[in-house]
């Protein structure tokens, strides 16, 4: 018998290889695979060299989508680049000192504010409009690539729009699925450990199904919640679509699992498996969570998915639980974040029979770690997949999905209002000083230090 250690060695070697070996293949099909697709835009470069630009840029793009005029518009960016007016390139800094609000210089500096928060938009969300929608998963599907789709909103604020939302995903599910269902099957993508894998995939917030959700109120909204979801269940089991829940804050996120796991109990939706609920690697008992998780499906009799993610909300949370004295429920140094992921990563795989695994992420190393882990562990390709968001790291997708696994690209859709939150997220992720994409574009890098197993930086170390 192998003894942990040696498989852990294994494991760890092979992730090397297939992390070289993807690293390489990138490098060969376009040499600024992490760059030009990414940091060509001048906002973005700003932002990520001073913090202080990065946090009015932000503030700025928040509020954007509610500006109706180039007058406020160019009053709203002299306003909140002021402080940092002397940071910026120098024909921004021209441009903002002598625009007046109603002048044609100020109109063409609304105008560009306007376009390159437009084009950093479309980088990460797919389209509002129907036909992009499809247009947009045709594309995925021609390169081999699954997808899930997701409409823009969280933590609405009144009925209608709740109502709007779940409307939204029913006319979504009845819409598309008899349209992807016409497709020619595609080995690797439609093809599942038991059966099949649902072509049609759609993920959402349960924040956004009722305006009065509220941790505090557990009973009430767990009910209003379930009675908007039960419609959209039904619906995928008709359809033959798969339906996932994404995780939010910490605040609700044992009221977003007390819901998953109660309505999925009840009888009509007992034996429903194409259905699945994500857990975050930064929180503290994520591990706690999956045991749980793993009892509670075993106990069902079903399987369900499980998404792996490092988690989106860190900023919010650090400073959250600060500004309540509260203990911070994520880790605070970025390997530990690392670290629980590959570990949770392993206990999904040798418990896949009751969670099936969606390894969420665009950190190499998480993935050749995912990899390498599957093929030590011989797990078949087809037990779980690799999961990724529109716009990121999509030559790394495509290079995932020639190794023959499926790979499936979160696609979120919707207007620019609803998504700000999204957008700002990404934006974050994607400047942080511990992104993985962001140290991958530095052109000195060292595969091997992206590469390196996650441990405590060395000035650490006792
Ligand atoms: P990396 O650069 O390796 O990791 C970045 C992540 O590390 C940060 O997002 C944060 O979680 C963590 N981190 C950063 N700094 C620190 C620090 N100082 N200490 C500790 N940890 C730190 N997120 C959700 O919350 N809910 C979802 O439902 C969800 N769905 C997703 C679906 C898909 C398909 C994908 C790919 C991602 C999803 N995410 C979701 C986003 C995800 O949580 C990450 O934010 C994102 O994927 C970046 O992580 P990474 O592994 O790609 O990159
Ligand atoms: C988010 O909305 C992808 O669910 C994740 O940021």
């Amino acid at each position: 018998m192998t003894s942990s250690t040696a498989l852990e060695d294994e494991i760890e070697q092979r992730t090397r290889e297939i992390g070289r070996d993807i690293w390489n293949r990138l490098e060969r099909r376009r040499p600024t695979v992490f760059e030009s697709r990414w940091w060509l835009d001048h906002v973005l470069e700003w932002a990520m060299a001073d913090q202080a630009v990065k946090v009015q840029m932000f503030r700025f793009v928040d509020a954007l989508p509610m500006l109706r005029s180039s007058e406020s518009v160019t009053q709203h960016l002299q306003e909140y680049f002021e402080d940092v007016r002397l940071k910026l390139p120098l024909a921004a800094r021209l441009g903002l000192d002598i625009a007046e609000h109603d002048s044609l210089l100020g109109k063409a500096l609304a105008f560009s504010a306007r376009t390159n928060a437009r084009k950093m938009a479309e980088r990460f969300i797919a389209g509002s409009r129907v036909d992009e929608i499809f247009q947009a998963v045709t594309k995925l599907r021609k390169k081999g690539l699954a997808f899930t789709l997701d409409l823009l909103g969280e933590a609405v604020i009144s009925e209608p729009e709740a109502e709007a939302y779940q409307r939204a995903y029913l006319d979504l599910i009845t819409g598309l699925a008899p349209q992807v269902a016409k497709w020619p099957e595609h080995p690797v993508i439609d093809r599942d450990l038991r059966t099949w894998a649902p072509r049609c995939n759609v993920s959402l917030k349960l924040s956004a199904l009722d305006s009065q959700f509220k941790p505090l109120d557990a009973r009430g909204t767990s009910e209003r919640v379930k009675a908007r979801l039960r419609p959209i269940l039904r619906a995928a089991l008709e359809h033959d679509a798969h339906v996932h829940i994404d995780m939010e804050h910490y605040h609700y996120k044992n009221l977003t699992l007390r819901i998953f796991k109660e309505v999925l109990l009840e009888e009509e939706f007992q034996r429903m498996d194409h259905v699945g609920i994500v857990i975050q690697a930064y929180l503290r008992d994520s591990g706690e969570d999956l045991r749980s998780l793993r009892q509670w499906a075993e106990e069902r009799g079903t399987p369900v998915w499980v998404r792996l993610v490092k988690g989106a909300y860190w900023d919010y949370e650090t400073v959250a639980a600060q500004y309540r004295g509260w203990p911070t429920p994520v880790y605070l140094e970025k390997w530990q974040t690392d670290a629980n992921f590959e570990q949770q990563t392993r206990y999904l795989f040798q418990n896949h029979e009751w969670l099936r695994p969606a390894i969420a992420s665009h950190n190499l190393r998480s993935l050749a770690y995912a990899m390498a882990a599957a093929d030590v562990e011989e797990l078949p390709e087809e037990a779980w997949e690799i999961q990724m968001l529109y716009g990121m790291a999509e030559d790394q997708a495509l290079l995932f999905a020639e190794e023959g696994q499926r790979v499936r690209v979160y696609t979120p859709f919707g207007e620019m209002l609803p998504g700000m939150a999204y957008l700002v997220r990404r934006l974050l992720e994607n400047t942080s000083n511990d992104s993985f994409l962001r140290h991958a574009y530095d052109r000195d890098v060292k595969i091997d230090d992206l590469l390196r197993s996650p441990s405590p930086p060395r000035s650490t170390l006792p």
